[in-house]
């Protein structure tokens, strides 16, 4: 089908990942404003979650509740439909965007040029660099006083494990910030140091021996840029489109984003290098974006902050084939078929009814229940993709009823919250009590905020000292082994949603002495380990 692969080849679906602060926001933005879809700086809600909201859920459930429009943002440029889907800075909120990461095609990093490489920026590139998303580094905030540009560089490729090649490169910084010389088009790109206004006057310029360089931006800057460049070509050699795509090499841009500088020339690399949805690798087999028949799989649930409507929404990222409005697709999990009425599109900050969506595309559908995170759907094939684990949790409580004539709401409740990945349940094989496990302690006022004004069920927590979540893996075990695992640790096992058996170790110590002991009962971080 001729059309699909042409809507195929002008798709790029990406994230832009960052250590709060950095100016994720900000870039997002200022894209935007180049795709025509917002017109005017500050028009886009933040999706962050401010620090002083630590302790005021309702606050933090607004600010979710935004997140819904802002969760993927749409635009055309140069005939280019560009996805952007969004990820929560907030640390809390890990897991949502390791989750929205499986959705992505590949990423851009914005790293602040005074503080470098910060702990969360350091996680998350692990994970892309773990599956091989091709990333571009964007510098930001070069306005201000930062790090010696070469010293960034070695930060990155050192802290997060990177090989990186400049694509642009910073004439001064700070106070004595000039501009960039455009590596990738060959200009250079005058910054006229009147802040928060865009005025940038860009000078084709692929002859740095020319003379004239001395009078744009003057004779120390001239030779300082001269050796930088020089310097640049020596270490880091030439771009290589396809180490790039197979996530080998990351190209770095400089800017201000909050200047909007530098962030045209990012965009204009991006739609030319980004890739374009390709395939993807499900359980059974590898996926082609090409393939006719549609397959796509949910990676995100938000709930309806709106109490009269309590549907769902699930996001869901078309693999391949096309998504097509009341007809009927296989939801692999049940079994069952599924129609969808009004299947939501994301374009600007809205979302509207879509007849037809492809590769690349997230749909937003309704859901009253069915959907869980990391489920197919498909056209009648049994495909399951895979990448969306579970991580260990840092923090587990017990789970009890506090309303013994509510316990159905209760269970219910914990069973869709759980669905949504707000956080993660096991049940203790010893007695069959209910422990959360969650990444950061804010998940519980949600936990218990939402089971009470959506579910009408009341809880209350009490402490379960727990160090790490681990998934045991007995495939190859020694079956005497297992079995003495088994009876001495019994006290600490469980099982998650997924029938899956889970070692609680208790402390870091003892995690030790237990891998020590039983080297043959391999355990895991995460779920995903076959
Ligand atoms: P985040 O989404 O990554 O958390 O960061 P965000 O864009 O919200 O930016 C964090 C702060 O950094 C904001 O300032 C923003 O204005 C500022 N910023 C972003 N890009 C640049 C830049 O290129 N240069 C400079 N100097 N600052 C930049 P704030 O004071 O926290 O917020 P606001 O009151 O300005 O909104």
């Amino acid at each position: 089908m001729v059309n699909l692969e042409k809507e195929i080849k002008r798709r790029r679906t990406f994230g832009i990942i960052s250590h709060p602060d950095a100016g994720k926001t900000t870039l997002t933005e200022k894209l935007l404003l180049f795709g025509g879809a917002i017109q005017e700086a500050g028009a886009v809600k933040s999706n962050k979650i401010k620090k002083t909201a630590t302790s005021d859920f309702m606050e933090i459930e607004r600010q979710r509740g935004i997140s819904v429009a802002t969760s993927v943002l749409a635009f055309l440029y140069k005939g280019k439909k560009i996805n952007i889907l969004d990820t929560p800075g907030h640390k809390d909120f890990a897991e949502d965007t390791f989750r929205t990461l499986s959705a992505v095609d590949s990423v851009i990093v914005v790293i602040d040029v005074a503080k470098g490489v910060e702990e969360q920026t350091e996680k998350l590139v692990e994970v892309c660099r773990m599956r091989q998303i091709p990333m571009i580094i964007f510098i930001n905030k070069l306005d201000r006083e930062g790090k010696d540009a070469f010293d960034l560089l070695d930060e990155v490729e050192q802290k997060l494990g990177l090989r990186v090649i400049p694509l642009s490169f910073p004439i001064g910084m700070g106070y004595d910030f000039k501009g960039i010389y455009n590596i990738y088009e060959k200009n250079i790109n005058l910054f006229s140091g009147d802040n928060k206004k865009n005025i940038e006057e860009t000078i084709a310029f692929d002859d740095l021996n020319n003379a004239e360089l001395e009078e744009i931006i003057g004779s120390s800057a001239a030779e300082t840029l001269r050796e930088n460049l020089e310097l640049v070509e020596g270490v880091y050699g030439d771009f290589d489109l396809q180490d790039y795509l197979d996530g080998k090499l990351q190209p770095v841009f400089f800017g201000s984003a909050l200047n909007n500088f530098g962030v045209r020339e990012l965009l204009d690399c991006f739609v030319n290098i980004a890739p374009a949805p390709h395939s993807k690798m499900a359980e059974e087999r590898l996926v082609h974006a090409s393939e006719k028949e549609l397959s796509g799989f949910v990676f995100k649930i938000h709930a309806n902050m709106d109490p009269k409507h309590r549907d769902r929404l699930a996001f869901v990222k078309i693999v391949s084939g096309t998504f097509e409005r009341n007809k009927p697709y296989l939801h692999v999990r049940h079994n069952k078929r599924l129609k969808f009425s009004s299947p939501n599109a994301f374009f600007a900050q809205k979302k509207e009814i879509v007849d037809m969506s492809y590769p690349g595309d997230i749909v937003g559908l309704h859901d009253t229940g069915n959907f869980k995170i990391g489920d197919t759907l498909t056209e009648g094939e049994q495909l399951h993709y895979r990448g969306i684990p579970s991580f260990s949790p840092e923090h587990f409580r017990y789970i009890n009823n506090a309303d013994p004539l509510k316990a159905k709401q209760l269970y219910k409740g914990i069973d869709q919250l759980m669905d949504e990945g707000v956080a993660q349940l096991f049940t203790l094989n010893l007695n069959g009590r209910k422990v959360i496990g969650t990444v950061g302690a804010l998940q519980y006022e949600v936990i218990q905020y939402r089971l009470e004004h959506e579910y009408g069920a009341k809880c209350t927590y009490e402490n379960f000292a727990a160090h790490k979540a681990c998934w045991v893996d007995s495939r190859e075990s020694d079956a005497d082994e297992l079995a003495e695992f088994e009876r001495v640790k019994h006290r600490y096992l469980a099982t998650d949603k997924q029938g899956q058996l889970v070692f609680l170790a208790d402390s870091a110590f003892s995690l030790q002495m237990t891998i020590d002991k039983y080297p043959s009962v391999k355990l895991h971080y995460s779920s995903e380990f076959a």
